[in-house]
């Protein structure tokens, strides 16, 4: 497949839009959602798919482009291994269930993270639906399942270092295009329910410039006015990447860093 290249948050100033290209998501509150009404943490789980197909649907509506959801972290086996067990045979009937209407709709689906630790056939369900969905491009959800940022960072780094024996010198641009989502632009906007303000390991290179939004609704809760209220707020920012704002009356298009290095 071909590589498509992103413009680098530090290395030039990408492009701003109205409407988030990217929205990257850690959905977190299902737990407590559950637990506030005395039912068993996995009932939140559960109704946490719902905000997913919601989420999905008013994303598209809206032309936003990539949607990324933190679903599974690299730290999350810590849990107790029925809830893990759970949370697994819900993302496996999940993709049984929902590729089909995912592909009609024009998604194009991945998976970032190890699968490494995955069932086999949870795995051949993820590329499957990858194979599936490869060349659709009206929005491309990426899963975020067994996902860590170190992981991927690691990841890359040491991938560069086999493949160059002796070279010390990797680029930002190298890195970047080793990591798990190399095929997506950095997030425009960065979004975490359940009232934590903590990133919890998710993309962290990617984040960089990210705007982030932080809300108190538990994720079952999260719908289509939940998104609005926090695309109005991205909307209000002032991105400035690094320059002040006076100098932002005056940009448009794409600036190259007047150093011009790595
Ligand atoms: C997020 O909800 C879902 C996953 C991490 C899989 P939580 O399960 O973390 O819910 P809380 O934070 O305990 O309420
Ligand atoms: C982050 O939520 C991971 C996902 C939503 C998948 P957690 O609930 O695991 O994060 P912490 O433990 O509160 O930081
Ligand atoms: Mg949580």
């Amino acid at each position: 497949m071909v590589k498509a290249t992103f413009t680098s948050s530090t290395r030039a100033v990408p492009e701003v839009g109205d409407v988030p290209a990217h929205i990257a998501v850690i959905m977190d509150g299902n737990g407590r959602w559950a637990r506030s009404r005395f039912l068993p943490r996995i009932a939140g789980h559960r109704r946490g798919v719902e905000s997913v197909r919601a989420v999905i649907r008013a994303c598209m509506e809206r032309g936003v482009t990539h949607l990324t959801l933190f679903a599974f972290s690299s730290e999350n086996w810590r849990r107790p291994s029925d809830e893990v067990s759970f949370l697994m045979q819900l993302f496996m009937r999940a993709l049984q269930n929902e590729v089909r209407r995912l592909h009609e709709h024009g998604i194009r689906f991945r998976v970032i993270g190890d699968l490494s630790r995955f069932e086999p056939r949870l795995i051949e369900l993820i590329r499957d639906a990858e194979n599936l969905t490869r060349d659709n491009d009206k929005l491309t959800l990426s899963i975020a399942a067994n996902y860590g940022g170190r992981w991927d960072i690691v990841g890359a780094v040491n991938r560069l270092v086999a493949r160059h024996p002796g070279r010390s010198d990797f680029s930002e641009d190298e890195i970047g295009a080793e990591l798990a989502m190399n095929y997506a632009p950095e997030p425009d906007l960065f979004i975490r329910t359940g009232g934590e303000q903590r990133i919890s390991n998710f993309l962290l290179w990617q984040l960089a410039y990210t705007e982030l939004y932080f809300t108190d609704t538990l994720w079952p809760d999260f719908d289509e006015a939940a998104l609005d209220a926090a695309i109005a707020s991205y909307r209000g920012r002032e991105r400035r990447f690094g320059r002040t704002s006076e100098q932002l009356g005056r940009a448009s298009g794409v600036f190259e860093r007047p150093d011009g290095d790595a």
